[in-house]
């Protein structure tokens, strides 16, 4: 498992219709771990479950992290508890903060987009773009208008448009238009409801590699469990055959091999492993199409391999 803090949930705040703030601090005061925009951290609930959220602000709060949550009834059932059970003073296990979703500050331009409670992560760059001075634009839409948070503080902004789609007949984001009207050379953020992210796919697939930043938090392929291939420990020296039904993280789990991993299904990013050699079969959220195709690393909870043998780094 990653490395966990013990936090205490200092705060929990009204932030919109369903979504509110958690903020945690060490029992004991003093600093944590350094966080930049983009940023995630793990909580893990007392009833075993184990969820990721983004980091809403990182400027001059080195002791508190805060995260913005909703209710989501839709979901697996991580917000509900948080909603239902977690109470102010209570210690919670944290982990993290890992970022898979690190803002570029060199860019000529940003765009940033938001839809939901994909704002917390979006906010926080625009906290950052705003810091610097950098020039940014950025989208912001919700179904409805009570369930946008930092909406006060977000709609003052010029660079914000804010869109709800019950006051636009229904109708989403243009993610075409804003990807074709957003000024040369501008890198793209997104952060949303997965038909939301889809759209962004699609309109941003003609960009230049690198330009396109995109953060999933729940796995959008299948776990390869088709086994029948050998992991090999380059430091230990030892091998392991991964057989149908398991990946390589439940195979070394099992053997008792200390293995740093949190979310299991390749959204993460805490059990990010080194390949020696080998080619991996990458189903993870989070290597780019170069890095996939680079194959440097792999996400050993949720790939597996196409290579009848593979050689990791540990
Ligand atoms: Fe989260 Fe593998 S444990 S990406």
């Amino acid at each position: 498992m990653s490395d966990t803090m013990n936090l205490r949930l200092t705060a929990i705040a009204y932030a919109a219709q369903d979504t509110h703030t958690f903020e945690f601090r060490r029992p004991e005061g003093g600093a944590l771990p350094p966080v930049e925009p983009g940023a995630h951290i793990d909580i893990h609930l007392p009833n075993g479950m184990m969820r990721q959220y983004s980091l809403t602000t990182t400027e001059g709060e080195g002791d508190r992290y805060i995260v913005g949550i909703k209710r989501d009834r839709g979901s697996r059932g991580g917000s509900i508890y948080i909603h239902d059970h977690l109470k102010v003073g209570q210690i919670v296990k944290i982990g993290g903060p890992r970022n898979n979703f690190p803002l570029e500050l060199a860019a000529p331009h940003t765009v940033l987009i938001a839809g939901g409670i994909g704002v917390t992560p979006i906010r926080c760059m625009a906290q950052r773009l705003i810091a610097k001075g950098l020039p940014f634009t950025m989208y912001y839409s919700c179904r409805t208008r009570s369930e946008a948070a930092f909406l006060d503080e977000l709609s003052k902004r010029p660079e914000v448009t804010v869109h709800f789609d019950d006051e636009a007949n229904g109708k989403f984001l243009d993610m075409k238009a804003i990807v074709a009207s957003a000024p040369t050379g501008s890198h793209f953020y997104c952060c949303g409801p997965t038909p939301m992210l889809a759209a962004y796919e699609a309109a941003t697939k003609d960009l230049a590699p690198g330009q396109m930043h995109i953060e999933y938090f729940t796995a959008k392929e299948a776990a390869a469990t088709e086994g029948g291939y050998v992991i090999q420990l380059q430091k230990s020296g030892r091998e392991f055959a991964i057989p149908e039904g398991k990946t390589i993280l439940q195979v070394l789990r099992e053997a008792g091999v200390d293995m740093t991993y949190s979310c299991e299904e390749g959204v993460c990013g805490a059990c990010e492993t080194v390949v020696v050699s080998g080619t991996p079969d990458h189903r993870d959220n989070i290597l780019t199409e170069s890095e996939r195709q680079a194959s440097k690393t792999m996400m050993i909870c949720c790939s597996g391999s196409k290579s009848a043998r593979l050689v990791l780094d540990l």
